[in-house]
């Protein structure tokens, strides 16, 4: 397994040397500041492994929704690393995480008409420039702005 690839070429370089699974990870964003985001890389990353060996992603991986994208962009499975520290955290609840996570994929995947991953690809994806509405106070993902609570 060859982790942090992010182009193309590094991609067909793993091939060449035989690796069973190319590892797309821009490693959270750690390393290189503005560096590109994981879920960016992934479709050329996987047009250019052609099946010639497993994809895994990692890089802001909260939600079963964002495991359905990159799912659907080509991704055999995804890596997880904050969130694990964020259980840990709370209370230690690392396999509660876990089971929220596989919880919100399999709703995802039936509230999007299919009965498993292997069934998405990128006709699921839809891109938008930037974000379209402020998000709500009782929306599932009040992340964008600060909320104050009563
Ligand atoms: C505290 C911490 C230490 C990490 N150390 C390494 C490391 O030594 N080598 C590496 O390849 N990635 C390292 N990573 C990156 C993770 O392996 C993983 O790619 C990244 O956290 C995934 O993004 P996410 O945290 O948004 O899920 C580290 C991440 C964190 C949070």
């Amino acid at each position: 397994m060859l982790k942090g690839i992010s182009t193309r070429e590094d991609a067909l370089l793993a091939i060449e040397h035989g690796v069973d699974v190319v590892y797309v990870s821009n490693h959270g964003g750690r390393q290189l500041d503005h560096s590109i985001a994981s879920t960016s890389a992934l479709v050329e990353v996987v047009d250019a492994v052609k099946g010639r060996a497993k994809v895994l992603v990692d890089g802001g991986f909260c939600r079963g929704t964002d495991i359905a994208k990159a799912i659907a962009l080509g991704a055999d499975g995804v890596g997880l690393g904050r969130m694990m520290y964020f259980a840990l955290a709370a209370a230690g609840a690392v396999e509660r995480m876990l089971e929220r996570l596989v919880e919100e994929y399999r709703v995802a995947l039936g509230l999007l008409g299919v009965h498993s991953g292997a069934q998405l690809n990128q006709s699921y994806i839809h891109h938008v420039e930037a974000i379209q509405h402020e998000t709500a106070l009782l929306s599932a993902f009040p992340l964008l702005k600060e909320v104050e609570l009563d």
